[in-house]
């Protein structure tokens, strides 16, 4: 019998997830289809609950539906419950469990698909919004020197640096605060990128061998790793590898299967 699974969200109309997972389900010849759903912005929970009715086994959230997702999951996995957002819903008779695969998708890129141990590294993360909160605990338990938070308004900087501090070494500020310092990896998590804009960083942060990874995606050359190349950093990465380990860390929860997501990637990229 086929498997329901679709991904939600407002705007939805762009998203690749289908796509990922057509390729994946392809791959491991599961009998399943994947749908993308346009939720009202006031009736996420309604619309979940209608696929649910429908017969739907799980869901990919997206913005701007990760917090509410938090609230109508009955339990939460760990790293959900750290970060207070959900991308992945898997529903069963005891209800719904919520989880967040964006971080442990944004390290498995970095280290196996990139080959960038962080053991040790100087890592600067901009921004403090959502989108950098389900990242900061899977980045540190990878044991960096230091974990740099940077973002335009500095308490938002330090309020992550409060509720993570126990898991490991970070420091918080605004990008004034970053002069001097550089860094082996830097990771764009703000909506900068979005605008056309990109944050302003001092000039000289990246270290020799040093990486620049935007979490955004867009043919390889966002603002940031424009801005990126000019400084001098040695790689630059887009977010398409992140959406794709993601979406396979998804894939492995609803059908405990690992999907390759090498061929994905690189088909991705030449769509
Ligand atoms: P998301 O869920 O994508 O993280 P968000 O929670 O609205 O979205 O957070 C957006 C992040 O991008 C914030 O860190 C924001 O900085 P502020 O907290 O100061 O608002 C950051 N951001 C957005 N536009 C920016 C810009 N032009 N320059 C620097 N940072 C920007």
């Amino acid at each position: 019998m086929t498997d329901f699974y679709a991904v939600i969200g407002n705007p939805i109309a762009h998203s690749k997830s289908p796509w990922i997972h057509a390729e994946f389900s392809r791959q491991t010849g599961q009998d399943m289809q994947y749908e993308a759903i346009l939720a009202p912005v006031d009736a996420f929970a309604a619309t979940v609950a209608v696929f649910r009715e429908r017969g739907g086994k799980g869901m990919n959230v997206t913005v701007p539906f990760k917090l509410e997702a938090c609230k109508i999951s009955r339990r939460l996995t760990r790293r959900a419950d750290v970060a207070q957002a959900v991308n992945t819903l898997v529903f069963s008779a005891d209800g719904i469990l919520g989880d967040n695969t964006d971080g442990a998708g944004l390290v498995r890129d970095i280290m196996i698909n990139l080959e960038f141990p962080l053991a040790g590294k100087r890592i600067l993360l901009m921004g403090a919004g959502g989108a950098a909160r389900g990242v900061v605990l899977p980045l540190l338990e990878h044991s960096p020197s230091v974990l740099t938070i940077a973002n335009r308004t500095k308490q938002k900087a330090h309020l992550l640096q409060q509720q993570f501090s126990r898991y490991g070494n970070i420091v918080s500020g605004d990008y004034a605060d970053l002069g001097g310092e550089k860094f082996d990896l830097v990771i764009n998590a703000t909506s900068a990128s979005l605008k056309g804009r990109v944050p302003p960083l001092p000039a000289g942060i990246f270290a020799d061998e040093s990486m620049a990874y935007d979490m955004m995606y867009g043919d390889g050359r966002t603002p940031f790793l424009q801005f990126a190349k000019q400084q001098g950093a040695s790689r630059l990465t887009d977010g398409i590898g992140m959406l794709v380990e993601q979406a396979a860390e998804s894939f492995f929860l609803w059908r405990g299967i690992r999907p390759e997501t090498d061929r994905v990637i690189r088909g991705l990229r030449n769509l």
